[in-house]
């Protein structure tokens, strides 16, 4: 009694303090795949039949793709194509074409193509652009109020439908775009995916149209500022040469050729000065008398007097030949002395003349070299005053120089762009065309079934987890400890299940139940995994039992068919087959199914031994084969207040003569839940074995039958989970080894 007070408080202390904690580590796992494996096989074979039906009534997806080569150094903006032939093309310009492609500009125009291509050719695509579309924006709009959907309404959501079936991504890190696009019919694809991609030729070449279009305009319009900036610079220029007089010449400015010029003549003019002056000097200084003398025509260099001084001295000679011949006083001799003084007078006149030229030479050469001279005078200082105005003319002639080279190079780039502008020139290039696929590619088998075999195992280990964790029963011994609190003696096996046969044949005479082959399972078959569980409990019994004193043992459980008499049976059994004194009563005295099972042809029993009808030994009944003595109940008139009869003195007096007469004394009681006998008799019993229906009765029912029946609960030495299903219990058990198994034996 101690004992089993000490036993059973630990076990209820271990329940209130320890609840369940799910074992998920690896192992854990592991058992759980293997206790459930029959529940993720069959999610697997549920999601694999799906898929096959799936595989069989899908409707098949054609997809058709095609290949968009970028070119990436036209790709780069205009303007920068020096840049961009320098070092890698930006990698960032083949995601933009990705975006691009993607995009619902790209999708509209698509669209536009598409229907200008069906109205051409008939209706190629039927369930591609307006028409499909049309009808989900029909279904989408509530009721006939709202008004029909627009032209643009329509082109727009047929672009998102569009866009939807579209796949466009980037090979690898390559400049080739891979886009696809799936339809219904293979056609349809091939025609959507073509329509695709001549429309992001189309936008890119007119995008680029557009960009350089937008770029002439703005190069014209700085051109023609630049122009105009240039020809006010060149008119500065202009105006300031004008204002400071300066003209420009083959060989430089005008001031300093002027100098250079001005310098000459002067020295001209010097020189021709002093040469009229020497030849003034030269005539002033001539000997008047001496005119007819050589050296004096000599001199002057003059004819007119050269040929008169010939004339004279052909004179004198000729007067001298006369004076020989007729002497001084001759008349002809004195004719040439006349003509001899006409000369004489004719070359003075003549001399005069020159003088007077020659004077009048030189006076004209100082002045022209005066006037040289103050030209270059007026010059000179002329040109101090220009050197300043010259830096600002330098500055001038640079600032013109640069707007007009600034305006070359701007023209240059606006032709290049022109020409841009009426060749535009795309960037992408198709590479391969879609054409219609041979074969739809979805639903794949080959993704399909997998999937459907991948979704079913997941689905069935989330199933087995469930089971595990959130089953409300009993299938694990710590379940019995974590949610009734005592500890599990054993699991016994469903004998339907584990001996294929259900009931014996008729039974031998002095064999109680004999038509029962589960009442008399530990008898029959004493070596099965039943009945070492069983012989576990009898040990559990044992330890708790006063040593040479006799044990009343109650076997309860919360509600009725959990096995509670057929546990009784086989353990009553099993214990007087043992050898020692084992007294059974039928204490169910609501439902005496065990007097029916082991003793179907009994008259009297407790009833009668309680009211004193007859003594004990009177209504026993024995098992020959087990010694076993068994005291019947027969409920003839259903007792009002069988409370009151488990109660008696009559009881206690029974008992007490049974513990005198036997070590064991087991007692299957009525179950808790539904009547209060077994709580209400608890205080006669020594220990409590509780069974528990493996897999069925909820921890709640069991929580139920033990709450407010204290003296019970401590009085239990051990749960019993019954009717277990071997095949699971199997693998329950496999973590004890695969041989686990081999040392029980079912048949006798
Ligand atoms: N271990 C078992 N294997 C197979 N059947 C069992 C087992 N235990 C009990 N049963 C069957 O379950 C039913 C109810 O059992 P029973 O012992 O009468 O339960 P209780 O006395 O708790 O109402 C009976 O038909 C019995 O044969
Ligand atoms: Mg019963």
């Amino acid at each position: 009694m101690l004992q089993v007070t000490n036993s059973s408080v630990s076990s209820s202390e271990r329940s209130s303090d320890s609840r369940f904690v799910p074992q998920l580590d690896a192992l854990g796992l592991l058992r759980i795949v293997y206790r459930q494996w029959p529940t993720i096989l069959t999610g697997v074979a549920i999601c694999f039949v799906f898929a096959i039906l799936y595989l069989f009534l899908a409707q098949p997806k054609y997809s058709a793709s095609f290949l968009i080569y970028i070119d990436p150094r036209q790709a780069q903006s205009l303007g920068k194509q020096e840049i961009s032939m320098s070092g890698p093309p930006d990698p960032g310009i083949i995601e933009s074409q990705v975006e691009i492609l993607k995009s619902e500009s790209v999708a509209l125009t698509a669209v536009r193509l598409l229907e200008e291509r069906a109205k051409a050719g008939g209706g190629a695509s039927e369930d591609e652009g307006p028409g499909l579309v049309q009808r989900i924006v029909s279904a989408l709009s509530f009721g006939a109020s709202s008004p029909p959907p627009t032209r643009e309404e329509i082109q727009h959501a047929a672009a998102e439908a569009l866009l939807l079936r579209l796949k466009v991504k980037r090979i690898g890190l390559t400049y080739v775009i891979e886009a696809s696009y799936w339809a219904r019919s293979p056609e349809a694809a091939a025609a959507g995916a073509q329509a695709i991609a001549d429309a992001y030729v189309e936008s890119e070449m007119s995008a680029k149209f557009q960009a350089t279009q937008k770029a002439t305009s703005w190069m014209q319009e700085r051109i023609r500022e630049l122009r105009d900036q240039a020809s006010i610079a060149d008119r500065k220029l202009l105006q300031y040469k004008a204002q400071h007089n300066i003209v420009e010449t083959g060989h430089g400015l005008m001031n300093e050729q002027q100098l250079a010029d001005v310098n000459s003549q002067l020295g001209v003019a010097r020189a021709a000065t002093a040469e009229a002056k020497a030849r003034l000097e030269r005539l002033n200084a001539l000997n008047r008398g001496d005119i007819v003398n050589g050296s004096v025509s000599d001199a002057l260099r003059s004819d007119i007097i050269t040929r008169l001084r010939a004339q004279y001295l052909d004179y004198e000679n000729k007067q001298a030949e006369l004076i020989t011949k007729y002497g001084q006083a001759h008349g002809a001799v004195q004719n040439l002395e006349k003509q001899k003084e006409q000369i004489k007078r004719t070359i003075e006149a003549e001399l005069d003349r020159i003088g007077e030229s020659a004077r009048s030479e030189y006076e004209i050469a100082l002045a022209r070299e005066r006037g040289t001279q103050e030209n270059l005078d007026k010059l000179v200082a002329q040109q101090a005053r220009t050197g300043e105005s010259q830096v600002q003319l330098r500055d001038l002639e640079s600032s013109a120089q640069t707007y007009r080279s600034i305006y070359d190079t701007f023209f240059q780039q606006f032709e290049v762009a022109v020409k841009q502008q009426s060749f535009p020139v795309s960037d992408a290039r198709v590479v391969t065309a879609p054409f219609p696929p041979d074969k739809p590619n979805w639903p794949k088998a080959i993704i399909v079934l997998p999937l459907g075999v991948f979704a079913g195992a997941f689905l069935g280990f989330f199933f087995a987890l469930v089971r595990e964790f959130l089953g409300n029963n009993f299938r694990l011994g710590d379940d019995v400890i974590n949610y009734a609190g005592f500890d599990c003696l054993g699991i016994l096996p469903n004998l339907a299940l584990e001996t294929n046969k259900k009931r014996t044949a008729l039974g031998r005479p002095g064999q109680l139940g004999g038509n029962n082959a589960f009442v008399r399972h530990s008898v029959n078959a004493p070596f099965s995994r039943f009945t070492e569980t069983l012989r576990n409990v009898k040990v559990t019994i044992d330890s708790n039992k006063e040593q040479g004193g006799a044990v009343v043992v109650g076997i309860v459980s919360s509600v009725p068919k959990e096995g509670k008499t057929t546990f009784s049976a086989n353990m009553a059994l099993m214990t007087a087959k043992m050898g020692t004194r084992t007294l059974l009563i039928d204490g169910d005295l609501h439902n005496p199914s065990l007097t029916r099972t082991l003793a179907p042809q009994a008259q009297i029993g407790s009833v009668e031994v309680l009211q004193g009808a007859i003594p004990l030994a009177g209504a026993l009944l024995r098992d020959e084969e087990s010694g076993l003595e068994f005291l019947p109940s027969i409920v003839r008139v259903r007792e009002s207040n069988i409370v009151a009869l488990l109660n008696s003195g009559a009881m206690v007096q029974l008992l007490d003569q049974a513990r005198q007469n036997y070590d064991y004394i087991y007692i299957d009681l009525p179950p808790v839940v539904p009547v209060v006998d077994a709580k209400a008799f608890a205080h006669r019993v020594d220990q409590f074995v509780f069974v528990i229906e493996w897999g069925v009765t909820t921890r709640d029912v069991v929580r139920d039958a033990l709450e407010g029946a204290d003296i019970l609960r401590q009085k239990v030495v051990g749960g019993v989970l019954n009717k277990a299903d071997p095949a699971e219990l199997k693998r329950f058990e496999a973590y004890k080894g695969r041989y686990y198994g081999s040392y029980y034996v079912d048949e006798n």
